[in-house]
């Protein structure tokens, strides 16, 4: 982007403390560009669990090679044994052993795993080993694995040492046999990651074909999959592999399907198909097609192999042009010096600090970002199901997860994308009827809330984005949500009741009742979930379609209709509570503070309805009055945060004991709802505080759980920053900086080379304590604990005094409550 941004060097503080710095700093600081901000990044956070060493309860992060948004994420897959414990849904995890080095991965998901397809992997020997059994072959590793921006290594039991990086839609991997004797490299077409836990969701192969030209230096074909998180149909990748060197020799195999209801079918043998250069699995379309492969021997006297392989979702054709534009001959350097550029100048470079004292810090700070850039998967020119124009994003998973506070950092720092990543959400409605919330293998799929697209389009229409965007067919697509109910997909997890594809699968409770009621599994997070929809609704309604606008504000005040004043829970009155259809209570003995299973089929999704009934952002108003006004709503908040406070266990995705579950999206603002108390923006500031240090750290277990396709991690560097936006409204609120300086490069919302501005924040007494004294907006003294969209687009400083002790600072106006509704 061009633009104005101006570097710290110019302001007379910051450049004596760059001086000192040079003088006093190990680091040596120079000028924020041209800081490597990549050093800073350590791929491991969030790939182990609170058991060291294995990724029981981990952040799932996939730490191998990368670009921003990239189509390639390349790394390993390794196997996981213990099925009550992991799944490797980011391929990688610290136990297990390596069975490829594959090209496309999801990053910090759950679910039924996705991708990990096109593989290779090196052997030397053939000694036992069956191509079509990974147990015969797989490795275990030496050490343990390390990585950096654009680079993974790992060393296997077999002596061999492969380094990985990638591009955007290509893998480069070298492979340094080390030790003398035969070397080859397996293609096993068929490969993919499993799932353990949960059968209904895995994947499996399809189909595919190989074909090996150039004796053997050349292979392309495609592989076909389906199943995973979205329980979607095939979907079909295309690659291109060239290896440095022609191989001694390349032989093709074919063996029968394996049935992942029936694994003993891995005992069969591969067919060898001598003579011929292409396999083909079956008429294509088939579903239980023959596996495919091939195996490549290089020369005893090759201590190094290195293989380029692209990757495409149209064509052979266009993986073998992206593999050839993107990596020019056989420069592994290059290639990961090019990555690490890409990541500094495309992401680390909007948000800099000159404050590089605390390295443990920059590390949670850079690494965070780093890791809510890896996924969605930027396909642009690559949707195999309909043609466009536009730009294409799969890998949304999900849009329940990042709506919240993820895509409102993408759009501030990076207004470019996340103008390209709404784009593909309204077309994919254009195409397919409806956004999605989940989408991954071009298929939508996985609601397990609201329709949050809604939101995520509402929060760049509240803030000007342009850049493109048709915003009329932007919100027939939010309409389409709000009117039209899906086709049920008779998901077995939900009891079939309503769709889990996409849209709003209660819809018809919705518009008949204005609640969603028990005749719904979930109908209380799903009451919730639709309010703050119909809201995203209002605010974009309000300007391009006036006569819908109060329409859906009634809509968005549907919680109401659940809220129980008489129903108390440990000491506190007034609670969102399931009801029937004809409006009474569904359980005589229901305790909010239990979600029983907390699933797909349970009162309330993954948060206990203690929880959910904190989720109305668009009117804190209202809910503070019925909880009995300021003081009593601060003490029913107080008690979020008690050590031990939480009664029950409330399922998978929760860490702690308290009715805050820092692990999980529906708690994500919860710490920072005393700014709408009056005086308390000191107490969200504690919560920040605590929060950060008691759950994230720079370890591989420095998230408190899945990382949720990088949520987790938007939502501390939100926190480190010292804001927090609340989405749909053109409002953050102020936090408490963790570093003495940001700059925060601000691109014009209009679109594409309009410019850019500098946000600056600064924080002077870190060195005393943490809580706001004061602020100062350019220069000026501000009293509201929060600045609007406006306030800091255009440019702006923001200059916090901290100390030791709370101060009342915040004197000003409450963040606006635009949801309230007087009924
Ligand atoms: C499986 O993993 C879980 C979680 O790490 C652990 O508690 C359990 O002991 C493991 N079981 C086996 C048989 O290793
Ligand atoms: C490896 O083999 C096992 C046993 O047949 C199978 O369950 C698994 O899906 C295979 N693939 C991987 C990547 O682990
Ligand atoms: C595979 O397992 C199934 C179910 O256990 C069994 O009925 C079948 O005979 C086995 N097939 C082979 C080839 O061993
Ligand atoms: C094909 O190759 C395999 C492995 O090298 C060998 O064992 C087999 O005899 C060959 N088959 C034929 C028909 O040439
Ligand atoms: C550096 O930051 C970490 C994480 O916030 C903190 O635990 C540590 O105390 C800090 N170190 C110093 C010297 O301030
Ligand atoms: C919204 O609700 C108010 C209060 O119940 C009612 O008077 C008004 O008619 C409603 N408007 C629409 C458009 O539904
Ligand atoms: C409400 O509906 C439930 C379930 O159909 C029924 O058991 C209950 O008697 C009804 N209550 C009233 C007041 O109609």
């Amino acid at each position: 982007m061009g633009g104005t941004s101006i570097t710290g060097c110019f302001a007379p503080r910051l450049l004596l403390l760059l001086l000192l710095l040079c003088v006093l700093g190990p680091l040596n600081p120079v000028v924020a560009e041209d800081v490597d901000w990549t050093k800073f990044v350590d791929l491991f956070i969030g790939t182990e669990g609170p058991e060291p060493g294995t990724a029981f309860n981990a952040g799932n992060v996939f730490p191998g090679a990368a670009m921003p948004f990239g189509v390639v994420k390349a790394g390993i897959d390794t196997t996981v044994f213990n099925a009550s414990c992991c799944n490797a849904n980011g391929g990688y995890t610290p136990d297990g052993f390596v069975t490829a080095i594959s090209l496309l991965h999801e990053s910090g998901t759950g679910g039924g795993v996705k991708y990990g397809v096109v593989g290779q992997m090196p052997l030397t020997t053939l000694d036992g080993v069956n191509v079509l059994d990974n147990l015969t072959y797989m490795q275990p590793r030496k050490v343990h694995d390390k990585a950096e921006v654009g680079l993974y290594t790992t060393e296997l039991g077999n002596g061999v040492v492969a380094e990985i990086s990638a591009t955007r839609h290509a893998g480069f991997i070298k492979y340094d046999y080390k030790d003398p004797g035969e070397r080859y490299v397996l293609v096993d077409v068929s490969h993919f990651l499993p799932t353990n836990d949960e059968v209904n969701l895995a994947q499996f192969y399809s189909n595919g074909q190989i074909e090996v030209s150039d004796g053997g230096r050349k292979y392309k074909g495609y592989g076909i999959w389906r199943g995973g998180f979205n329980a979607g149909p095939d979907y079909t990748v295309f690659f291109c592999g060239h290896f440095d060197q022609p191989p001694k020799s390349a032989k093709l195999f074919s063996g029968p399907y394996t049935d992942p209801y029936w694994p003993n079918t891995t005992n069969s043998q591969p067919t060898w198909l001598n003579d011929s250069t292409t396999a083909t699995g079956g008429t294509n379309g088939y579903q239980y097609a023959n596996r495919i492969g091939a195996l490549f021997e290089f020369d005893a006297s090759a201590s190094e192999v290195m293989s380029k392989v692209g990757v495409s979702w149209i064509s052979t054709e266009k993986a073998c042009n992206f593999v050839d534009d993107e990596i020019d001959g056989w420069n592994f350097d290059d290639t990961v010096e090019a990555a690490k550029k890409t990541w500094n100048d495309e992401v680390f470079s909007r948000i800099t600090t000159t404050d590089l004292a605390n390295v443990t810090r920059l590390t949670m700070f850079y690494s965070a970002l780093y890791k809510m850039h890896l996924i969605p998967s930027d396909r642009t020119g690559e949707s195999p199901n309909f043609e466009t124009t536009e730009p294409y994003y799969d890998d949304f998973y999900t849009l329940w997860d990042t709506f919240r506070c993820t895509n409102s950092l993408w759009l501030l720092i990076e207004p470019d994308r996340a103008a390209g990543m709404i784009r593909s959400l309204i077309d994919v409605w254009r195409n397919e009827r409806f956004m999605p919330d989940g989408r991954s293998g071009n298929y939508n799929g996985r609601v397990q809330g609201g329709s949050n697209a809604d939101n995520v389009l509402a929060d760049a229409y509240v803030k000007g984005l342009k850049y493109g965007i048709n915003w009329d067919d932007g919100y027939k697509a939010m309409k389409t949500d709000a009117e039209v109910t899906p086709y049920n997909n008779f998901d077995i997890e939900n009891k079939g009741t309503g769709s889990t594809k996409e849209g709003r699968g209660a819809l018809d409770d919705w518009l008949k009742l204005g609640f969603v009621s028990t005749s719904y599994s979930r109908s209380l997070s799903l009451t919730v979930e639709y309010c703050l929809n119909d809201f995203a609704l209002s605010v974009v309604a309000k300007d391009l379609a006036p006569d819908d606008y109060q329409k859906y504000l009634n809509r968005s005040a549907g919680w109401r209709n659940l809220w129980v004043p008489s129903i108390s829970s440990l000491d506190f009155t007034g609670f969102l509570a399931p009801k029937q259809a004809n409006g009474t209570l569904a359980d005589p003995a229901y305790d909010p503070t239990s979600c029983g299973e907390c699933e797909w089929s349970a009162i309330a999704y993954e948060a206990v309805p203690w929880e959910y009934s904190w989720n109305i952002p668009q009117d804190m108003r209202t809910l503070i009055t019925l909880m009995g006004g300021p003081a009593t709503t601060e003490r029913r908040l107080d008690l979020m945060f008690k050590p031990g406070g939480r009664p029950g266990a409330i399922g998978t995705n929760s860490l702690g004991d308290t009715l805050f579950n820092p692990g999980n999206e529906p708690s994500f603002a919860t710490p920072f709802l005393y700014h709408y108390l009056g005086r308390r923006q000191w107490k969200s500031v504690l919560r920040s505080r605590q929060l950060v240090d008691q759950y994230y750290g720079d370890s591989p277990s420095g998230l408190p759980g899945n990382s949720d396709g990088g949520s987790l991690d938007s939502w501390l560097v939100w926190n480190l920053l010292g804001l927090y936006p609340v989405v749909t409204q053109p409002v953050y609120l102020l936090l408490s900086p963790w570093f003495d300086s940001f700059e925060v490069r601000v691109p014009s919302f209009e679109g594409e080379g309009q410019g850019e501005e500098t946000l600056r924040i600064t924080a002077t007494g870190l060195d005393k304590g943490y809580y706001v004294q004061s602020v100062k907006l350019n220069g000026t003294p501000w009293t509201k604990n929060w600045v609007s969209h406006e306030d800091i687009a255009k440019g702006a400083t923001i200059e916090f005094v901290l100390g030791d002790t709370p101060a009342e600072w915040d004197t000003g106006d409450l963040p606006p409550s635009p949801g309230h509704v007087e009924l």
